[in-house]
Order: C-alpha cells, then structure tokens, then sequence
C-alpha cells in the first residue's frame, strides 16, 4: 500500500467540486476546510465537460488555480480523472460508445456512468484526458494521490463488448467444446459451433444459461479492470512518486470483483453507505470496515465517501437525517477498523443538479449548521487519534468472501430467489459483530488460500468450490482450525456446474454430512429446531457420517433429522449448518465454536449496545469503544482518552450515542488473555 504523499496524519475531506462555484466561493471554501481541519479533497471527479469542453480543447487553467489556491491553504488533492462521466460532444461524436442494456436499449448521454468500458473511442479518449492531467500537473505540490473514474460498475452489451467477451473466453477455454462443456451447452440446445456466436447473456425468451452469466461477471470485472489499468499505468510512468487509486462502490449489482481488483491498486478506497437507519447501520458499517482491510491484505485502507448526514432508504424512496453522533459514530468505526481517515461526499452542498439534496460537510444552510459544527468536530477529533494509525486490527477469525460465488447464486433457476449471497455473509458478520469478537475476510479471487493466524473461518453459501480450495480447507481443519460452513457452500465447480454424490458437494467428507435433497423454505416460513431456536430460507434432508449432530429439525417433513451437525477433524472441528438460524442462534452457536478455537471477543462482558475494537502495535493498543445504545454505559476500561488527554477509566462512562477512544494501559492488557464465558445452545 502507498499513501497520499505529503500527509501527515489521518486524511479528512471529501469530494469536492469547484467547477460548480464561482471563483470568490472557492476561498470561502479553503478557509472553511482549514476551519475543518480539512486536509485532502478529491478534484475534478465529474469535470470532464468543464477540462476539455469541445474535443481537443483544453481550458484547465481554473483548476491550475484551484490548485493553487488549495496548495496555499496547506490542503492536499487526490486528482480525479474524470472518466466517469464523458461530455455529451463525446457521446455525440462515437455513439457506439453508449452502453447498452441487455435488452439493446442504447441508452444517452444525460446522466453520469454513460459509456461502455470495452468501446475503443472510449478507451482512448479517457487515456487521453488523463494524460493531460498528469502531465500539467505532474509537479503540482498539491498533488498527493490519483484518484481514477468514480466508482467503476457500468454494465454494457454492445457489440465491442460481445467482441471483448469472445476474446476473454477464448482465453479462458481455448476451443469451443471446452466452452461447451464448461457452459453444459448441451442444455436447451446452446452448443456453439463459432466463435462468432457466442454473445453477452442478452435479454432472452426464458432462463438464461448460469454460466454464460457468471463468465459474463468475471469477464466484465475484467474489462473494466482493464480500463482501470490503462489509467494506473500512464498515471505510474508520469508521476511515479503518486499513489494511484479508485473508489470502490459495494454493492451487488457491483461486477466488480473487489479481492482481485486490490492487487492492483495503490491504496484500496471504499465508498460507504448505510442502506438502514436502525442498528443494521452501524453493523453495515463495520463489515465495510472489515471487507476493506481484508481487500488491503489486513493493511490499512481509505474510507474515499461517505455521507455527512442522511440515510437514503432508496426502497422506502426516503432519506432520513442522520444525527450527528452518528456520523462521528460511523466516520471513527471506519477508522477504529483500519481505515486512514474519513472522507465524505461532498464538501459543498451543489444547488442543482440531481444530487442537489445529498448532505455535504458545508450543506446549503451554510457554516451556521449542526452539519458543518459536527464536521468541525470530527476534524479536531481526527487530529488526536492520528496516533492510532499505526495500529493493526488483530482478527483470528475470518469470513469467506468470493464474489463469484454470489454472482452465481443470483441466477433465478436456483431453487430458491430469497438467498442472496450479501445477506447470508451479513448473518455471519452480525453474528460475530455482536459476540464482539472482530473478523476478517478471506477471499478466494485473491490468490492462494492463506489462512495463517486465523482459528476459526466461516464460509457462508461458498457456493463454487475447487478442489484445492477444499483440500486447503481439509489440511487447515486437521492441523487444528475451527470451521463453520453454510448451506449452499460447495455446492458446484468453478463453472457452476453441481457437484454430484450429495451436498455439500467438495466438503461432504470434511463435514461428515451428506444431503440428498433440498427443501427451501417460503418467504417468512420458518421451521423449529430443537433448542427453541429457529431456521428459515432453507432446510437440506442430512445424513451424517462422523459429524454428530447438535440441532434437529423438529417440524415439518424432515422432523428429527440433523440441522446443525459437528464433526471432529484431527486437531480441528468442522461445523455445518443446514439452515439460516434465528439471529440469535447463530450467535450463540458462533460464540460456541469461536470459544472452542479460544477465540475471545475484544472486551468480554462489554455493556450491550457497546462496540468495542482494539488496535494494536508491538506493546501500544488502542481500545474504540462505541455506545450504540441509547443510555450511557460504563464500561471495563482504563487508559488516557485521546479526545480529552486525560486518564480515563474503571470505569469509563461511554455516553449515549458517544465514542471514546483511549490509549490502553497495561491493567487492560492483562485481561486481554482471558477468554469471554460463552453458553452453549441446543439442548432440549
Ligand atoms: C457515490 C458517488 C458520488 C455520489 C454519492 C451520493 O456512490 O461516488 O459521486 O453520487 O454516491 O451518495
């Protein structure tokens, strides 16, 4: 990883979009920021029209200005390529560079994200405008980082795109019956017998074929990959002492596999939003944290946006005000995980536009707000807990994360549309989030399956599964790891093609459970268990063989057969769940196993509604802890408080809503070693 050269500190600001103003705004603007302790922005991102407005013609000087100006103030600049959003002169003059939609709609210029990654004219065209930037501002000292496009995900199914695919897939297979094969196009009659008739999974009659579409994902992640690269490449040769990066959005409608993209760039930067206003928020929050350091290889990363307030429920069409402890909450949650700073969308409320309603550090109120007070107050919190940067998150339990794997599961002929791979790795994580014990993921599009210093792993719906990703797992397992499996985990090859002899297909033996049959379950359907608990969306007709069986079914068709099933393995154990438990059966079976691998969760017996991550270098740690509730809570801790410089503890007063972040002393360290009492659950 390479940071933003020239920084000191934490990285705070935002998006920031002068093109917008008037110049006389712009020095409002910087001494606001300095007022803010604002100290990075990212420039230029949706500027394209106003750097180049007629082909060829280049009319930067307002943003050498800007540079200037924001040099002057002490205020550094992650400089957007602006290769998002091409002018409507571009769209007009190669309107084969408009994407289109599966069902071959060619869609216009109007909006943002208008273009198709795989067209050459646009491929060229953004090289081009982003070696202008790079080569007038290569000696810029303001300049501290690149930051490429806005959030790579435009989907396109033009013909350079059914080209590109071709290209990828003959790569990938070879010859056609390779591809045949790999694609079961002996099913509803798709054999190709040429190239030239393989295209993108286009808009048909009925199903698509699964692994057209999940081969279409890889290859889309790919391309824009590729696009990407051409960017990072030129940027590296002109300025090679400037950190390269992209914003990532998550999310997944997302072709983008995240794991896979990290290697390539300089600094992994996340863009997060809350989708919930209620609890799930700040556990949202905390699995991007988690995700992101996970994609860094466990290195610190950068929040790149987030929003100063509201919470847009896009399903409910709503978006409710965030309060302001909670936008401290989440900004310091990111850093408690990792990340090297909080930036937001956007510095400046715009006032029009279709995002003329988004909240900004500086909201169309002005200064005199409660939004640009918590923006200031952030800046100075930041400041005092730079000194936590240097701390890692030490995780001994890791969640599997394979973006290919959900992408396949989205396909409608599974045998149940309510699975969604996102939800079930979110069950997983909030499990644990609340046994307060802190994950990591691992990923199996990063390369080599390294499971080194975790003791327990998780594998919700892994659904494609090699072998040597099993036989990887079965080694970890013997040599003493403690892992938890899902259903739907293992299910199918690499090319989504079913593993045959029972599920779940590439563990069975590992897990010592062989299934037969699925038996989903409806919306809202739930199905007892012994123990009092609950399972829901799905039920699988288990036989064990060596695994004993910990819960059973206790309703409906498959009534006293095993639910949840553990198996000893050599040194390990391996856990296999058959059903979605209740949330707060997957807790407590979490708790269970993660107390068998002698995991501990960061502050045992910590208040509920507390938070509590630690971060720590050699002999220094860092306790955050974060009151989600809506009292005060005491909490178990001693240390310095970086907010105040004080000595603070036994115990500390974490208020309602509040953070305190504090420099630990040894006394905590000790019960460090302790590991928290957990109950064990299923018995009758
Ligand atoms: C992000 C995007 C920003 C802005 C923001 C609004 O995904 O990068 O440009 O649109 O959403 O929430």
């Amino acid at each position: 990883m390479r940071w933003p050269t020239g920084l000191d500190g934490l990285c705070y600001g935002g998006d920031y979009n002068p093109e917008q103003w008037p110049e006389s705004t712009w020095r409002d603007d910087v001494s606001l920021m300095r007022q803010a302790r604002v100290n990075l922005v990212t420039v230029g991102v949706f500027a394209w029209s106003r750097l180049e407005p007629r082909p060829g013609q280049y009319t930067a000087d307002w943003l050498d200005r800007l540079l200037d100006l924001l040099h002057g103030g002490g205020i550094k600049v992650a400089l957007a390529t602006p290769t998002a959003s091409p002018p409507p002169w571009f769209s007009l003059a190669h309107p084969d560079a408009l994407p289109v939609t599966a069902d071959g709609v060619r869609l216009h210029h109007g909006s943002r994200d208008t273009y198709c990654a795989a067209t050459p004219a646009y491929r060229d065209a953004a090289r081009t405008i982003a070696t202008m930037l790079a080569e007038r501002y290569r000696d810029h000292p303001a300049l501290a980082m690149w930051h490429v496009h806005n959030e790579y995900g435009t989907i396109c199914h033009c013909p350079h795109t059914a080209e590109a695919f071709r290209r990828w897939l003959r790569d990938r297979y070879g010859d056609l019956a390779a591809l045949n094969d790999a694609w079961t196009g002996a099913f509803w009659s798709q054999c190709y017998s040429d190239w030239a008739q393989v295209d993108t999974p286009r808009a048909t009659q009925y199903l698509s074929n699964p692994t057209q579409a999940l081969d279409f994902r890889r290859f889309w992640s790919d391309e824009l990959l590729a696009a990407y690269l051409d960017q990072r490449d030129l940027l590296r040769r002109i300025t090679p002492q400037v950190p390269v990066t992209t914003n990532y959005v998550l999310g997944d409608w997302v072709p983008v596999d995240h794991a896979r993209w990290s290697r390539e760039v300089d600094l992994v930067a996340i863009d997060h939003y809350p989708g919930e206003t209620d609890r799930r928020a700040e556990e949202q929050t905390a699995l991007a944290g988690d995700l992101a350091r996970s994609w860094s290889g466990r290195r610190p990363w950068l929040l790149m946006e987030s929003a100063p307030n509201l919470i847009h429920r896009y399903a409910e069409g709503v978006a409710y005000a965030k309060e302001p402890d909670r936008m401290l909450r989440h900004s310091i949650a990111h850093i408690a995980r990792g990340s090297r700073g909080a930036m937001f969308f956007q510095w400046r409320a715009s006032r029009g536009g279709a995002e003329a309603f988004h909240s900004a550090m500086v909201p169309h109120a002005g200064a005199d707000s409660r939004t640009f007070q918590t923006t200031v107050r952030l800046g100075k919190l930041l400041e005092r807990l730079a000194e936590t940067d240097e701390g890692e998150v030490p995780a001994q339990v890791a969640i599997g994360w394979d973006a290919a794997s959900g992408w396949a599961l989205q396909h409608p002929g599974l045998p149940s549309r309510h699975i969604e791979y996102a939800d079930e790795v979110a069950a997983a994580h909030r499990a644990l989030w609340r046994c307060g014990i802190l994950t990591d993921f691992v990923c199996p599009a990063a390369g080599q399956l390294d499971l080194t210093g975790y003791r327990m792993l998780v594998l919700p719906a892994l659904y494609l599964m090699s072998d040597e990703f099993a036989d990887e797992l079965g080694r970890w397992v013997h040599a003493g790891g403690h892992l938890v499996v899902s259903y739907l985990s293992g299910v199918a090859d690499q090319y989504a093609r079913v593993r045959l002899g029972g599920y779940p297909g590439a563990l069975r033996d590992l897990l010592g459970v062989r299934a037969e049959e699925f038996l989903p379950l409806g919306p809202g359907a739930t199905v007892a268990l012994t123990g009092g608990r609950s399972g829901r969306l799905w039920q699988e007709r288990c036989a064990t063989y060596g695994a004993d069986p910990v819960l059973a079914y206790r309703d409906g068709p498959l009534a006293g057969a095993p639910a949840v099933t553990r198996r000893r393995v050599g040194a390990g154990t391996a856990w296999y769940l058959s059903t979605r438990l209740d949330d707060d059966a997957y807790r407590g079976l979490l708790a269970v196993a993660a107390a068998e691998a002698r995991v501990a969760p960061v502050l045992p017996g910590a208040p509920a509604g507390v938070e509590a991550v630690r971060r720590v270098s050699g002999d220094r740690r860092w306790l955050f802890l974060f009151n989600h509730g809506s009292t005060a809570a005491e909490v178990d801790a001693w240390g310095d408080d970086l907010a105040s410089g004080r000595p603070a503890g036994g115990p500390v007063t974490v208020e309602a809503g509040g953070v305190v972040v504090l420099r630990e002393q040894a006394r905590v360290r000790r019960g460090l070693r302790r590991i928290g009492r957990v109950s064990v659950i299923g018995d009758d």
